[in-house]
């Protein structure tokens, strides 16, 4: 159902063959990567920073299949990468797209309305060369069009091979970004909702109003845009009125400002996947007990054992094409900003709805601990 509401058009009009890489900035790169290495099983790629002549910035790259994360941080005082951290602390500035031609796609989205971040430039090094160009989408992220058709180097020029012939923890199995949501302020998401679908051609596929997605206490909305193949999807919230303070308030509050809330990853074994990431440390949010006693009856049959899911706190949903299997890390970072999800699908196409409430709750009850309910 959901697929068919995907605009094929779309997909003429602004080509995106998916995400290239995500870069987050961060207070401290190099203890960064390594937490995304022993903690998330990311691999060592690629790095940037005073031995390859950059005088001001510092980036690894971390890669686990598809994924590919840049942490950056900066060598001195004063700077952009700087400010941001200070405002935001740590969190996404570049959702980073896969196009065949940078410059037609910068062209076409500035065309429509888009904000310029930077015009195409031409990089180089002896394995070829990269055109990219960046436009602005809400708060002070960036979406950066990256055509790497001519390019056989580890990432871009700029960067050499990092190694660490003696660190490398496995995999957890963790294969693409399936979605990334972000939290947008009060009465904006139909603002943003209308950027994708004019600057980008996405499609909206699904959208979930305060009815859906409520508590007691706390409401948001939300609605989820699609890229015309079908390969980015973004989730957009907003806060709605509730009897206490909504966890998308809380982010724009503690972020100062709108920006990504969570980049949900895609696995093909999710009970594999979340053993090895407790084992190494990830925190995840605690669903009330009770959620096991009646989610069978909600998701019908399914081929993972109930008791394993319970004992790793998985939530399961069920739409008409299928199941999923989903689970929420804690924040990441000092604030109550920026998490992970990590998902299994089983034919399902959607994102969990029947879990909201579940989830809200066991949120509530951390921000009740923060004092930020
Ligand atoms: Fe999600």
């Amino acid at each position: 159902m959901i697929k068919e509401k995907i605009n094929k058009n779309s997909i003429d009009f602004m080509p995106i063959n998916g995400t290239d890489y995500i870069e987050l900035y961060v207070g401290n790169s190099k203890q960064a990567a390594h937490f995304y290495k022993t903690a998330f099983g990311f691999q060592s790629l690629a790095y940037s920073g005073l031995e390859t002549g950059l005088k001001d910035r510092e980036s690894y790259v971390v890669a686990q299949d598809k994924i590919r994360l840049v942490l950056t941080s900066p060598l001195k005082s004063g700077t952009e990468i700087g400010r941001h951290i200070d405002q935001h602390g740590d969190g996404v500035k570049v959702v980073a797209f896969i196009v065949d031609d940078a410059t037609y796609a910068y062209e076409t989205a500035i065309k429509n309305g888009a904000k310029s971040y930077f015009t195409p430039k031409t990089e180089k090094d002896d394995q070829g060369e990269i055109i990219k160009s960046g436009i602005y989408t809400y708060g002070e992220t960036v979406h950066v069009f990256i055509e790497r058709k001519n390019y056989s180097g580890i990432f871009m020029p700029g960067y050499r091979k990092w190694k660490t012939p003696e660190y490398n923890p496995p995999n957890t199995g963790l294969k693409f970004v399936d979605h990334m949501v972000g939290n947008v302020g009060w009465n904006k998401m139909d603002i943003w909702v209308n950027f994708y679908q004019k600057v980008l051609g996405f499609s909206q596929i699904l959208s979930f109003d305060d009815e859906d997605i409520s508590t007691d206490y706390t409401a948001l909305m939300s609605k989820v845009m699609s890229s015309g193949n079908g390969k980015i999807k973004f989730p957009i919230n907003e806060p709605a009125e509730g009897k206490k303070k909504s966890q998308v308030e809380e982010f724009l509050d503690f972020y100062e400002g709108e920006g990504i809330q969570h980049i949900a990853l895609s696995t093909d074994n999710i009970v594999k996947t979340v053993t090895d990431l407790k084992s190494r440390g990830v925190e995840f949010l605690k669903v009330p007990s009770y959620y096991y006693d009646s989610v069978l009856n909600r998701v019908g049959k399914i081929d993972e054992e109930i008791s394993q899911l319970k004992k790793l706190n998985i939530l399961v949903d069920r739409d008409d094409e299928g199941y999923l299997l989903q689970i929420f890390t804690r924040p990441i970072e000092p604030r109550p900003t920026m998490f992970f999800e990590i998902i299994q699908r089983k034919g399902a196409l959607s994102f969990g709805k029947g879990n909201f409430k579940a989830l809200f709750e066991a949120i509530e009850k951390e921000q009740e601990l923060r004092g930020t309910l």
